[in-house]
């Protein structure tokens, strides 16, 4: 697969995962998906709660996925993808990117696998797509290296 092919296959678990959001409450629908070392998907959408406070974003709903399966370590790319959901379907043609927090759970996987990670962002109506290194999202990162891991 080439790197293009690889980033649209990401984009794609990315875009079908957003289609399970719990988002009642913002109505924004995200879905994130994480390529693994070995070329496999983990999927992640937010999951909004009545308690707003405790809604957890997709994409550290995916992270925590991937370190269910011992693959924290594993994570080389992630995909987002979201927009305002009206008609049943996502719309918006703004790239999406990481929440701040998101990004910082991010950089949990990309320093515990000695990496840095692509970050795909993506629009609901697929026209746009930036594609990022975490370590120009979150500079100068605070992580686990920070307390000896
Ligand atoms: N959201 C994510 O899932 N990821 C982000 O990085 C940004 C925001 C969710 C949280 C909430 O359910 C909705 O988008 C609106 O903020």
């Amino acid at each position: 697969m080439t790197d293009i092919e690889t980033r649209n296959r990401l984009i794609a678990a990315a875009r079908e995962a957003a289609g399970n959001a719990h988002a009642p409450y913002s109505n924004f629908a995200v879905g994130a998906a994480l390529l693994l070392t070995d070329g496999s998907v983990v999927t992640g959408t937010n999951f909004e709660n009545a308690s707003y406070g405790l809604s957890l974003c997709a994409e550290t709903v995916a992270l925590a996925t991937a370190n269910v399966g011992g693959r924290l370590g594993d994570v080389a790319a992630v995909a987002i993808v979201g927009g305002a959901i009206m008609g049943g379907r996502m719309h918006g043609d703004a790239p999406i990117y990481p929440c701040g927090r998101c990004r910082q759970v991010l950089n949990e996987a990309a320093q515990i696998g000695r990496r840095d990670l692509t970050v795909h962002c993506a629009s609901a109506d697929g026209g746009e797509v930036r594609t990022h290194q975490l370590s120009e999202l979150l500079p100068h990162a605070f992580g686990p290296a920070d307390l000896g891991l």
